[in-house]
């Protein structure tokens, strides 16, 4: 997604610094926490009420990266209920990061989570095709665990099997894992950023070298229109 250097003017105030925006997607089933792990996250805030999401919501987290970059995180919270309807190829356009949450008391997410990983794969890509990064959370682990996230060992190559780039257990509600999740998150869509910029750059680079040969050639009166 955009990111963009701070006008000469702006930069000169903040000292050059670069600001990166970022979509990310948080999705999973009804009740996992997506909303609850987003306002703990963005506002410090935790309720025991549940409010089922509509559609969608949106947060704006920023995060003081470095001394030179601020990062934006456009937070998407997906209705659980949205992986039966048909918008989640609007709402994942153009995103560079999902987390994928399910709940560890009810076994029956995490059966959910291949679901979603695949709804996610199949309808948003990076600009070079290759999937988006993915962290699987685990959530409400100051509860009571059901299933195979008792096994770390199995949680590590079910992630590694389906493409998860890290998962960690988390709880909205006492404050655990929440920013080191996103924080790995985050590094993954900054390295994917600076590879996808590379290129470019190495294609403009090459563009150019060949731009400078054509133009040399036709100066020899060796240039061909193929
Ligand atoms: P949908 O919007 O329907 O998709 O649900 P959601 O995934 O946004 O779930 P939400 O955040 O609304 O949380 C559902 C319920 O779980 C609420 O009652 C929350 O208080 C509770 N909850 C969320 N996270 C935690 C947690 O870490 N621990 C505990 N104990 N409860 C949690
Ligand atoms: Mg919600």
């Amino acid at each position: 997604m955009a990111s963009r250097r701070v006008p000469a003017t702006e930069a000169q105030q903040v000292g050059e610094k670069r600001e990166h925006l970022y979509k990310i997607l948080v999705i999973g089933e009804l009740g996992t926490g997506k909303t609850s792990i987003i306002k703990r996250y963005v506002h410090q805030f935790f309720s025991q009420h549940y409010r089922a999401t509509i559609g969608v919501d949106f947060a704006l987290k920023v995060l003081n990266w470095d001394t030179n970059t601020i990062i934006r995180l456009q937070l998407w919270d997906i209705a659980g209920q949205e992986r039966f309807g048909n918008m989640t190829r609007v709402y994942y356009k153009e995103a560079v990061g999902a987390f994928i949450v399910f709940d560890v008391t009810r076994a029956a997410t995490f059966d959910a989570v291949v679901k979603w990983k695949q709804d996610l794969d199949a309808k948003v890509q990076l600009p070079d095709g290759s999937p988006i990064p993915c962290i699987l959370l685990a959530n409400k682990c100051d509860q009571q665990k059901e299933g195979i996230v008792n096994n770390t060992t199995k949680m590590d190559e079910y992630c590694k099997e389906r493409g998860f780039t890290a998962w960690y257990e988390t709880s909205a509600k006492e404050n655990i894992n929440i920013e080191d999740a996103a924080r790995c998150l985050v590094t993954k869509i900054l390295q994917n950023d600076k590879l996808i910029h590379n290129n470019d750059a190495a294609k403009d680079a090459e563009k150019f070298a060949l731009d400078g040969k054509a133009q040399k050639e036709q100066k020899n009166g060796k240039s061909c229109a193929c």
